[in-house]
């Protein structure tokens, strides 16, 4: 697929077999179900773009080419790590089917894909906002225990739905939504936005809003003993330097990956980052303690919060971290409509689960007492349960533009869809 540069973006498409998909459908939180006759605050209109009229009831399809690009415009403003789009599309009929490219998604962090189902669970939170402008709903099928190779990881039907009024609003929002790796000023966040956090909860998830400050400075040493392991570790050192894109020209041609220009680190980013970036280098200034002051600044950043938020689920499973992901989208896209900045944090909680499922197998030997620190450290903080995110929220200086992407034509072959 050429890009706009006249390049070829390749992407690899799982090839599903043929038959029944193992994923099965779920109810969707109440304000994005499709309901009828419903009045007031909302309005129904039934000739949208993807509806078809057949008599007296409506069919709904991705028929629609310019429905389907905007679908994936949307879809693909999804968050992932390192920026790595790890997704690709598929529709037929009223169904757009999701997979996960794990080959993009290879990160220490994304242990047993928990952060690209996160990922995902976004994009589907886009389509939905999406669709809605269509006054359509989508119904999401969820999978049943971890995906089978080249089954779609999600898919969503579309239904006939009603607008609510700010839909439209709502989409520009997820269109320009990003994240800020800025200090925020620690001022606390008005009652009536955190109101709004909490007013349209995904099923099977749990939002902990945490402002105390003696609470943020638990949360913060936490985030400073996974900070101190992520600087000190070979493979997550290799792996964050190859996503780092050092000059607009690269940006503007690769298209994935970490601009220099938004990673927080300020003008001379470039250079730093330059000479930070051979292992053995980093590896000489970690015995001199420079882990511990690139970890203390982060500390500081979360410390300084308006508040931190953890969303959390209760059970380790893709469907789980996928709710999680539409959660996480759907207050990311609202803190946005405030005026409000965001940054996740989750590496700590991240580590953490590798090392409770695996040891320190895959930890150089001095990590051990870190994770075992950050280990006690979660589990007052969060008990049993599994946490899927964590970020920073507050006031800041907003992004100039939001992070690159790849073009929507690269994640999906635009085939002819029967009504
Ligand atoms: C699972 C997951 C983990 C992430 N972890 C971090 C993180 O530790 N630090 C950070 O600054 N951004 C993190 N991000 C944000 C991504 O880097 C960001 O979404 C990506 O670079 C694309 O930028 P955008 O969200 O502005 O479009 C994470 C995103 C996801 C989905």
């Amino acid at each position: 697929m050429p890009d706009e540069g006249g390049r070829q973006v390749a992407i690899p498409w799982p090839h599903a077999p043929k038959g029944a998909s193992a994923l099965r459908p779920c109810r969707l939180g109440a304000r994005h179900q499709a309901r009828d006759g419903e009045t007031g605050r909302f309005e129904a209109r039934t000739q949208a773009k993807g509806t078809v009229p057949t008599g007296n009831s409506s069919v709904v399809s991705f028929s629609d080419a310019a429905l389907r690009k905007e679908v994936v415009e949307a879809a693909i403003r999804a968050p992932s790590g390192d920026n790595c789009q790890p997704w690709r599309f598929r529709f037929e009929r009223d169904r757009v089917e999701i997979y996960m490219l794990p080959d993009r998604a290879q990160s220490f962090f994304d242990f047993r894909n928990r952060g690209t189902y996160l990922s995902i669970g976004a994009v589907v939170e886009n389509i939905r906002v999406r669709v809605a402008c269509s006054d359509l709903a989508l119904i999401a099928h969820y999978p049943a225990g971890e995906p089978a190779p080249g089954m779609p990881t999600v898919s969503g039907s579309l239904r006939p739905g009603i607008v609510a009024d700010g839909a439209r609003a709502r989409l520009a929002a997820l269109h320009e939504r990003t994240v800020n790796r800025r200090p925020f000023l620690p001022k606390r966040i008005a009652p009536e936005k955190q109101k709004a956090w909490l007013a349209d909860q995904v099923d099977g998830t749990a939002i902990a809003i945490i402002e105390s400050r003696r609470e943020i400075a638990r949360w913060a040493r936490v985030v400073y003993l996974g900070d101190r392991i992520r600087w000190t570790h070979p493979t997550i050192h290799n792996e964050l330097f190859s996503k780092i894109l050092f000059s607009r020209a690269e940006a503007d041609s690769k298209r994935a990956g970490l601009e220099i220009d938004r990673l927080g680190a300020g003008p001379f980013a470039a250079s730093l980052m330059h000479w930070l970036q051979p292992w053995s280098r980093m590896e000489r200034l970690a015995r001199c303690g420079v882990d511990r002051v690139l970890a203390n600044q982060t500390r500081s950043l979360a410390f300084c919060a308006g508040a931190l938020v953890l969303v959390t689920i209760e059970r380790d499973e893709p469907e789980q971290w996928i709710r999680a992901g539409e959660q996480v989208q759907r207050l990311w896209t609202t803190a946005h409509q405030q005026g409000l900045c965001v940054q996740p944090l989750p590496i700590a909680m991240y580590l953490d689960q590798r090392f409770q499922k695996e040891g320190a197998e895959h930890f150089p030997p001095a990590h051990r007492p870190l994770l075992e620190q950050m280990r006690g450290d979660l589990a007052l903080l969060i008990g049993n349960r599994v946490g899927a995110m964590l970020y920073r929220v507050g006031l800041g200086l907003r992004m100039s533009r939001p992070a690159v992407r790849l073009p929507a034509e690269s994640f999906y072959d635009d085939l002819v869809v029967a009504p």
